[in-house]
């Protein structure tokens, strides 16, 4: 088998979404391991999950020190999950491997924040999630992987978003596995 991928997931609060890539790479046959916490948020619920793995977590102070840290662990993939700051152009100029990101709908529709809300507020029938490369346009780069979820008549936002991030925790796996095997759509 070839070298495991080595990961790094930038959360800013409860890291379900890195929860499951955890899980997904306790598999010995996963192509990849987290071998990076990141945060923009020194209290990030989240970072626990550096503490039960054993690995290393950094708190974004600049792009710099960030940069330095993703190479000293030798990363090769960056997965964001629920991270909610831009990265900078400067960051994605000097970062040349692959960053992707979870996205709670069917991009290209509901780009952005309150996801679920303005699927309820169209009366779209159909929402999901969505995997896809970081580019410097916001949820706009290509897609990896997506799963619809059927939108109920009586769902709230909340309802919608439970449904939909369970979802997400089978599809972020799945899609970063697709991408190491270089099978992902473009
Ligand atoms: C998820 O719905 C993800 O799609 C969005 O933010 C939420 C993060 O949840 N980008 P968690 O921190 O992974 O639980």
């Amino acid at each position: 088998m070839m070298a495991k991928k080595r990961l790094a997931i930038f959360i800013s609060g409860r890291g379900s979404n890195a929860r499951a890539l955890f899980a997904a790479t306790h598999n010995d046959r996963y192509p990849a391991k987290v071998c990076l916490l990141v945060s923009d948020k020194r209290d990030a619920s989240g970072l626990s999950l550096a503490r039960d793995h054993h690995i290393p977590t950094h708190i974004i102070s600049d792009d710099d020190a960030l940069l330095a840290c993703l190479h000293q662990h030798a990363i090769d993939i960056i997965c964001l999950a629920g991270f909610m700051t831009i990265l900078s152009r400067y960051f994605l100029h000097q970062w040349t491997k692959p960053i992707v990101n979870i996205h709670p709908s069917l991009l290209p529709h509901h780009k952005g924040l309150r996801v679920h809300e303005r699927v309820l507020a169209r009366g779209d029938s159909i929402s999901g999630c969505t995997v896809h490369h970081v580019t410097s346009e916001l949820d706009g780069g290509n897609i990896i992987e997506q799963k619809t979820v059927a939108v109920h008549k009586d769902d709230t936002p909340d309802s919608l978003a439970a449904r939909v991030l369970e979802e997400e925790h089978h599809l972020y796996p799945q899609a970063v596995r697709q991408l190491i095997a270089g099978s992902h759509k473009t």
